[in-house]
């Protein structure tokens, strides 16, 4: 079976988490492309944004996870490129929902905000969880 690639970027505030995030990912059947930030000091998160949308648009990455502290500016700034569904999530139940009904294709994580065992979790789900399609399809062509 063919590895899942994964996109990963995080500002400061998402660092810590995403470091964690990804030995926790090569644990199972991900291959992680990590686009940084490598350390805790302060940088911009759209910087970190960009290279994660633009590998999955490009089709360098099947999907993405992005951290920053709230999570809230990661997901304002990937939702403003053409095919990107980005997902706040914080618990199991989001993070399968944001994969059923939205079909999402990054999951975004607040660092600061989320615990560790719960954004785990939701890795789990988020990347087991299949779209749903059907009344789906219609609502997020709508979006696009
Ligand atoms: C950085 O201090 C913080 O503003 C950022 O990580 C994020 O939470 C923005 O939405």
């Amino acid at each position: 079976m063919s590895k899942i690639l994964i996109a990963t970027g995080a500002d400061h505030g998402g660092f810590k988490m995403k470091q964690e995030l990804i030995k926790h990912l090569k644990q199972f059947k991900f291959e992680v492309i990590d686009f940084g930030t490598n350390d805790t000091k302060p940088v911009d998160y759209p910087d970190y944004a960009e290279p994660v949308v633009t590998a999955i648009q490009e089709g360098k990455a099947d999907m993405g996870i992005l951290v920053c502290g709230s999570g809230v500016g990661m997901s304002i700034a990937a939702n403003r490129y053409k095919g990107i569904r980005a997902a706040l999530c914080y618990d199991e139940t989001t993070a399968m929902l944001s994969r059923q009904h939205n079909d999402a294709n990054i999951l975004v994580l607040g660092g600061r905000l989320t615990k560790l065992t719960a954004a785990k979790k939701c890795v789990n789900k988020f990347f087991s969880t299949k779209f749903e399609g059907d009344r789906h399809s219609r609502r997020i062509r709508k979006i696009g």
